[in-house]
């Protein structure tokens, strides 16, 4: 009778561990993570552009432009950080920088990486308050 009951309690255990391990899978990827995921994919993109140097000008401009879009939410996805204010500005310098590459027009590797040396400086300006 006692082997039934801690074979019972056993299988209960492993049941609510498991709805425990199905739901932690459920949440998903944070958002937080998933924007800096997509910045950092299209800076890697941008760089190996560089690397490879096969920087053609229609492919740069879309990915800062999608660079552009996501750096639009990193208040959604951190704020309330702390020193909000201070994030929001650091933020905003993100999206300027971004707004002065694209302006470059960047048609070859030399002057992609003269676009992007304030973007690079602007993601790093963050990381060293706030990651
Ligand atoms: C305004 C602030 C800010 C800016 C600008 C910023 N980041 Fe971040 N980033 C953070 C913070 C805060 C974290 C730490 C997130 C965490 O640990 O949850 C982070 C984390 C990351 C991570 C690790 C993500 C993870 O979940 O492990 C990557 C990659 C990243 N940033 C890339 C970038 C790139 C590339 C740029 C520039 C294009 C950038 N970040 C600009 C604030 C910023």
């Amino acid at each position: 009778m006692r082997y039934v009951a801690l074979l019972l309690i056993g299988i209960l255990i492993g049941a609510l561990a498991c709805v425990a391990a199905i739901g932690a899978m459920r949440q998903g990827t944070p958002y937080d993570s998933a924007v800096m995921a997509v910045m950092s994919q299209q800076m890697g993109a941008l760089r190996g552009m560089s690397e490879r140097n096969a920087c053609d000008a229609a492919e740069i401009d879309r990915r800062l432009a999608l660079l552009g879009a996501i750096a639009g939410e990193t208040e959604a996805a951190f704020l309330p950080i702390g020193d909000d204010a201070r994030f929001t500005q650091l933020s905003q310098d993100l999206r300027d920088a971004v707004t002065a590459a694209r302006s470059h027009q960047a048609a070859d590797c030399d002057a992609l990486a003269k676009a992007m040396a304030g973007v690079g400086g602007s993601c790093k300006a963050c990381h060293d308050v706030f990651r």
